[in-house]
């Protein structure tokens, strides 16, 4: 099957479309023929996303670029999920394949952080990815088909300093869904967890500080990877059914790094100036 082709016919529900890496994955699953349904709080950026989708096929002369369906919400209202799940439902009538991205990042150091930052980080990033999951997972085992993705973080398995709410919630995640995937794998449901590095996005912009407020600061990092590029490998690596995908730059190899060596991990993390 050419790349193109390669999701033509699925429905894919993406959260955390309106910004960042959700943005790059609308475009390129679009770009792959996928049915999208875009979701995030902000409509009007979804409206944009939307319409650039449609422009990307029409300038690439793309016949298997499809207009995408915009279904705002918020992750965090977790009472208000399983009314969103039916409204994108009944659109085509399953769901395919549901991409739990939207997230939020948290700055501070544990002494000073307060637990309505902590909270907040959690319900998001874990409450909200595990409410979007349980929404549609009846269905896709009914079908016996279908696949959960979570768009974790390598912080889902290194800790930092002055993340330590954000990496908890990463954490989380990984015990979750992978959890989650024993279950549900001979019920012919897939879950994949993707742990990406440094990609450039608006989520530093968008973090909360020690207090649970915005910070606004964006903090432009050098190494980060485009999110075009990061959203071809998260693709593909959905594509492929992946259970687990780790990318990014050199950060990657801290993962074996703290696993072969963990007091070499520990070490360095004491000694970094974050
Ligand atoms: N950028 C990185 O270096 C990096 C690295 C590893 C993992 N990640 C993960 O990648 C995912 C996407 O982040 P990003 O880097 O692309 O940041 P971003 O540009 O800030 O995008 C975050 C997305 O999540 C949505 N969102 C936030 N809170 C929400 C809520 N309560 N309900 C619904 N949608 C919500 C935002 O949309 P609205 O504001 O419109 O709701 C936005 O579309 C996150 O899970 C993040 O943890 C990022």
């Amino acid at each position: 099957m050419t790349r193109q082709m390669r999701f033509e016919n699925q429905v894919v529900w993406l959260t955390g479309a309106s910004s960042g890496i959700g943005e790059a994955l609308a475009y390129e699953f679009s770009k792959q023929g996928a049915q999208l349904i875009l979701s995030a709080r902000r409509g009007k950026e979804l409206e944009r996303v939307c319409a650039q989708c449609v422009g990307n096929g029409a300038a690439t002369g793309n016949s298997a670029a499809t207009v995408p369906y915009i279904l705002p919400l918020d992750v965090a209202d977790l009472d208000s999920i399983p009314r969103k799940a039916e409204q994108a439902r009944a659109l085509f009538g399953r769901i395919d394949i549901l991409v739990n991205n939207a997230g939020i990042s948290q700055r501070g150091l544990v002494a000073e952080t307060e637990m309505v930052a902590l909270q907040r980080v959690f319900q998001v990033n874990f409450f909200g990815a595990v409410a979007m999951t349980k929404a549609v997972l009846l269905e896709m085992l009914e079908r016996r088909a279908g696949q959960i993705v979570v768009v974790s973080s390598l912080t889902g398995k290194l800790p930092l300093p002055k993340h330590a709410a954000y990496c908890a919630s990463k954490h989380a995640l990984q015990g979750y869904f992978d959890s989650l995937r024993a279950e549900v794998a001979r019920a012919g449901v897939k879950v994949t967890v993707i742990l990406p590095g440094f990609v450039q996005s608006e989520i530093s912009a968008n973090s909360m500080d020690a207090q649970g407020l915005p910070r606004g600061q964006a903090a432009a990092s050098r190494r980060a990877m485009r999110a075009d590029v990061a959203a071809r490998k998260m693709v593909q690596a959905i594509a492929q059914g992946k259970a687990e995908y780790e990318f990014g730059g050199v950060e990657r190899f801290a993962v074996p790094l703290r696993k072969y060596a963990p007091w070499l991990y520990s070490y360095a993390i004491k000694r970094m100036k974050i």
